[in-house]
């Protein structure tokens, strides 16, 4: 019966990993009711004969059995105190930053962009994204009819009021709000009903400026874009300019840069011809100025549109527009 308790034992001891588990274990065979009290329990029973071997049997037992959980226990606490010590905790290491996300890589060149202008003089603002006819269209000198507003494929709501299409829906607010010399930049969102496509998304970012002041010319809106672009791009850009036409504007112009990915030599994104489309601008209206409560006879401005989407698109050579809103981590972690 000794032997047996003693093998039961030995086999217990070995599976012992923790302190709880050793107290178990204890519990088990020197509590109270445990193993080792059941033998002297069942000395009643045996021969007067045999009780003295057998009784010293138990005690020799109880002995090796205390011993071996007091070693055991030394152990255990050993490895604990090794286990602490390799965790190596220092309480004045400053805490591991966690990234829980961040800024969308438009959010971010809205903000970047936000600052060039910025130190170039100009207060920046937000578009109103729902607004009406009078300020998308009929303050820029297209009034309804105008076949001009084929231009924009415009969402209305049911109540009649327009998602911009562009954020030249700022411009009178602008002109209502501030004197010249106003210098002003808008980037917000707009939206057009629109088939999307790899150039073509429904809802985008543009970039609105107006510069008002007596004398503006053409000559300072070029400057005013080339210091940009190369500040945006971080080379000295060179652009082209050649005419087109916005209601808004008189002259309208388009600027092309020189293309970023082959500088000019040509190449597949600039379809070999060196230089790519990236702005509308134009001398401003003399009926939109009039229109915001400005003077066109005493004062002139400049007024441009550019695609924040293709900015950024041009900066990283990234080949789909709709790749902004599809929310894929791969793309987005890359910024
Ligand atoms: N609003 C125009 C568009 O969305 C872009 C534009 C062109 C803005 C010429 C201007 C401008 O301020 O002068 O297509």
């Amino acid at each position: 019966m000794v032997d047996k308790v003693w093998r039961n034992f030995q086999t217990q001891l070995k599976k012992i990993k923790s302190l709880d588990g050793l107290e178990e274990v204890e519990i088990k065979f020197l509590g109270r009711k445990g193993q080792v009290n059941k033998l002297f329990q069942q000395l009643a029973k045996i021969p007067a004969s045999q009780k003295r071997r057998q009784g010293q049997a138990i005690n020799e037992l109880k002995q090796k059995i205390t011993k071996a959980l007091a070693k055991k226990k030394e152990q255990l606490q050993l490895r604990l105190a090794d286990e602490l010590a390799q965790e190596n905790f220092d309480v004045t290491q400053p805490g591991r930053e966690q990234q829980l996300g961040h800024l969308h890589p438009i959010t971010q060149m809205k903000w970047e962009i936000g600052d060039i202008f910025r130190r170039m003089g100009f207060e920046i603002f937000e578009p109103q994204e729902v607004s009406d006819d009078y300020n998308n269209f009929g303050a820029l000198n297209i009034p309804a009819g105008h076949p001009a507003r084929d231009l924009w494929d415009t969402f209305w709501t049911r109540e009649g009021y327009i998602p911009i299409t562009h954020t030249s829906s700022m411009q009178n607010w602008i002109y209502r709000h501030r004197r010249p010399p106003i210098r002003a930049v808008v980037i917000g969102r707009c939206f057009r009903h629109e088939a999307t496509d790899a150039s073509h998304e429904h809802t985008f970012h543009q970039i609105e400026g107006v510069y008002v002041d007596e004398n503006v010319t053409v000559a300072n809106l070029i400057e005013t874009m080339r210091v940009f672009l190369s500040a945006f791009y971080g080379k000295e850009m060179e652009i082209k300019v050649r005419p087109s036409y916005f209601p808004f504007v008189e002259p309208g112009l388009e600027i092309a840069m020189k293309c970023v990915f082959c500088n000019g030599k040509g190449c597949s994104v600039c379809k070999n011809s060196g230089w790519i489309e990236i702005l509308g601008a134009g001398e401003i209206h003399p009926r939109v100025l009039r229109e915001g409560g400005i003077d066109p006879e005493k004062y002139s401005g400049f007024a441009w549109g550019l695609g924040l989407e293709r900015l950024i698109m041009l900066r990283y050579g990234i080949e789909d527009v709709r790749r902004f809103h599809r929310g894929d981590l791969r793309f987005l972690r890359q910024f």
